[in-house]
């Protein structure tokens, strides 16, 4: 009895959710209302069939309830029935599917008057290209995929020439008109995915897959991909921009075509070119700009920064190192990082392009010198030296070497002792003895955690290799957030 009425509560909560759910359809943007008419169908059939058979369990519960004097019946075969479920079936998967075929079939059967783009998927980004002036788009071949020519267009097929090629996660269609979407993948299997169009398809590496539709309303919208293609994943996203007309085209125009993008190298100013080449090619999905902690080292403020490598050993990121990291990523791994970045194939010009545009991030990171960069840290009172404080370095030498994994700033005791209030607190060890956390106290925590471990926390903590400079901004980000201070100080 408990039983029909637990299976009662559920399906009375699961029709009630399914009218009060806060996780509804995103406004529509396109023409394809029937595949949301689509997903009600299939949701109105699976619902019916669920709730038909929780209230047959519930009717069978109550009425076979466990009574004196009422025994079970074997009975091994009831043909009529038989036949009854699978015709109920049947229809029901035929009124899921059958619908399905028919929007299929509109879904990939391309009006005559739509233009066409196409997106092309790599880890982890958007490119996209469009067709030039003679509204036919080249032909394209794997062997021609290189820094300069990403999406591998034949350079000898006259109709490529004046595609138009974008490199950055963002495209633009014109509101209203039909458009074909032509996808591609170099490497491996990705999904263009936008919510708000409806549209999704796999792209798959060596065919090309296809859908149409007919944005309707102008805005702003997110393209996703849906197909879990490495660790980058979650970062490869884009925008896709419903316009009026004349402004898609004033955006067409102002992106190369693909003879002019081979010879991109001789065009603009070095440092614009580098953080195009940076944002087309993906790799500021990796490596932040501004410091924050990503996937890989941050380009801010690299050049000069002393950094420790896997194998242990210390390096000064400078000019070559920064090319060979690009060139052969695997060469010298920084200490913390997995070893997940592709070799790139990049002319001399583009790394020149990406040294300057990496020289151009941060704060008169041309002229410092690594010493005299550390010198500048010695005062701690958490005066900047121009671009950060050391106790927002600090921070991000936490986050980088993943401290913050085990110790909080907010007060909250996860593996090891928070770090707020810690520096100019009172400490008791595990062996009884106490010490006041001053700064030798959190310099030997850092570098020999086994030293002294603090009563009530597990002596888990690995010895961690850090330079002095990040050991100095450690101790000055747990110093930033200790409200405590120590006398004489
Ligand atoms: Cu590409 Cu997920």
């Amino acid at each position: 009895m408990a039983i029909a009425v637990v299976l009662a509560l559920l399906v009375i909560g699961s029709v009630l959710f399914n009218f009060l759910t806060p996780w509804t359809f995103t406004p529509i943007a396109s023409n394809w209302g029937s595949i949301d008419a689509m997903i009600i169908i299939t949701l109105a059939v699976t619902g019916i069939v669920t709730l038909a058979i929780a209230v047959f369990l519930i009717y069978v519960l109550v009425k076979y309830r466990t009574r004196p004097g009422l025994k079970a019946h074997y009975q091994p075969e009831n043909k009529k029935l038989e036949w009854w479920l699978i015709g109920l079936s049947s229809l029901g998967i035929i009124g899921m599917l059958a619908p399905g075929l028919v929007v299929y079939n509109d879904y990939v059967t391309v009006p005559e008057e739509a233009h066409e783009f196409e997106a092309v998927g790599t880890q982890w980004r958007w490119m996209f290209r469009y067709p030039g002036d003679d509204g036919e788009f080249g032909t394209s071949e794997p062997r021609f995929i290189n820094g300069q020519n990403p999406l591998g267009l034949n350079p000898n097929d006259p109709k490529g020439q004046d595609d138009r090629i974008i490199l950055a996660n963002e495209l633009y269609v014109p509101e209203g008109r039909p458009v074909k979407a032509l996808l591609r993948s170099v490497d491996v299997l990705h999904n263009f995915f936008i919510p708000q169009i409806r549209a999704k398809m796999d792209l798959v590496p060596g065919i090309v897959s296809w859908f149409w539709f007919t944005p309707t309303v102008k805005g702003r919208y997110e393209i996703l991909c849906a197909e879990l293609c490495g660790v980058g994943h979650y970062n490869m996203r884009g925008h896709m921009v419903i316009a009026e007309q004349e402004e898609f085209e004033t955006w067409l125009a102002s992106k190369p075509t693909f003879a002019e993008s081979l010879t991109m190298g001789t065009m603009g100013g070095l440092i614009e070119q580098g953080k195009a080449l940076a944002e087309g090619q993906g790799c500021v999905a990796c490596h932040s700009v501004d410091g924050s902690p990503s996937l890989a080292p941050t380009w801010l403020d690299i050049f000069g920064r002393e950094t420790t490598l896997a194998d242990g050993s210390e390096i000064v990121v400078d000019e070559a190192y920064f090319r060979e990291s690009i060139t052969d990523p695997r060469a010298k791994l920084v200490a913390g990082f997995p070893p997940v970045m592709i070799a790139y194939d990049f002319s001399e010009e583009q790394l020149d392009a990406l040294v300057a545009y990496a020289r151009s991030l941060g704060a008169d990171s041309e002229t410092t010198e690594p010493e005299a960069a550390t010198d500048a840290t010695e005062d701690s009172s958490g005066a900047s030296d121009g671009a950060i404080s050391l106790a927002e370095r600090g921070e991000q030498v936490a986050s980088q070497n993943a401290c913050s994994g085990c110790h909080s700033v907010d007060g909250t005791e996860v593996i090891g002792p928070t770090w707020k209030d810690l520096y100019g607190s009172e400490r008791t060890f595990t062996d009884g003895t106490t010490t006041m956390a001053d700064e030798a106290y959190l310099r030997e925590s850092i570098l020999n955690p086994a030293a002294k471990i603090v009563e009530g926390f597990q002596p888990v903590m690995p010895a961690v290799s850090l330079t002095e400079e990040q050991v100095d901004a450690l101790v000055a980000y747990a110093k930033a957030n200790s409200s405590l201070s120590l006398e004489g100080e």
